[in-house]
């Protein structure tokens, strides 16, 4: 997983300096964009086909692929952060997940400006490259920061999220938007961040950010509670001091 996603980074890189290239060029990067994911997607899809050639595929650019082993499969974002990528943004991540029989046993986000290596399997802790990640020690939400995405144009509950951000800037040391939903897990589970909450995101945004959090021994839900996250895009991740406060101020603004 981590070779495939430092392979499919080379390509996502160059892709990247063109964009910043072409931010002064009349075309615009917005078309150039459209052609950055599904390549690296491509590479990604090769890549791990050839180390495990029965495994199925959910992939954010080509959609599912049943394998001959329906029990496995692989969860794929090759752009996580295609918004900042597109104006010339650092903050994007490649994010692989490997599932069994719906549990997520192993995940991989990798963010090529930065070079840090992400990765997580279910009973084995969290790392960042060699290093052992754990959640932040925080139990104050008032020393507290949180990471989120806004909804944007077309896109999710807008006067609900106005009071979800209202309430929670009124308890917090503050807010982030960074614009890649996988390297916000990846933050919290490295203790960068206290929390993280948002809805409408899809399985590949996620799937391997719940599993990291979870290795450092941070909590993840719906933010209404349930467990279904992969499904329903809703994600609540902290640490178990604040899993709870959060969500109970979120689920209050939005009542
Ligand atoms: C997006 C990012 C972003 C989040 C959006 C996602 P994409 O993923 O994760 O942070 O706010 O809702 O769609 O489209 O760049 O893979």
């Amino acid at each position: 997983m981590m070779g495939a996603a430092r392979k499919a980074a080379v390509r996502l890189k160059r892709d990247y300096g063109e964009v910043e290239q072409l931010q002064v060029s009349r075309k615009g990067p917005a078309v150039f964009v459209i052609t950055a994911a599904p390549p690296t997607e491509k590479i990604l899809h090769a890549e791990l086909s050839r180390a495990r050639p029965n495994f199925g595929f959910l992939m954010e650019e080509s959609g599912e692929e049943i394998g001959a082993d329906p029990t496995r499969r692989w969860i794929v974002d090759p752009l996580d952060g295609t918004t900042n990528f597109l104006h010339g943004l650092p903050q994007f991540a490649i994010s692989i997940a490997l599932e069994e029989n719906g549990t997520i046993i192993a995940g991989v986000i990798y963010a090529p400006i930065t070079e840090e290596m992400f990765w997580a399997e279910r009973g084995g802790g969290a790392h960042l490259d060699n290093r052992r990640l754990r959640v932040s020690a925080r139990t104050d939400l008032s020393q507290s920061i949180f990471a989120t995405g806004i909804p944007y144009m077309g896109r999710g509950d807008h006067p609900e999220f106005t009071r979800q951000l209202n309430a929670v800037m009124e308890v917090s040391a503050g807010i982030r938007r960074f614009g890649a939903a996988a390297l916000d897990l990846a933050y919290v589970a490295a203790g960068r961040f206290d929390g993280f909450w948002e809805s409408g995101l899809h399985a590949w945004d996620i799937a391997a950010g719940i599993l990291l959090v979870r290795e450092a021994g941070g909590f993840v839900s719906e933010i209404e509670g349930g467990t279904d996250m992969l499904g329903s895009g809703s994600v609540l991740a902290a640490n178990d001091h604040l899993h709870r406060p959060l969500g109970d101020i979120l689920l209050g603004a939005a009542a």
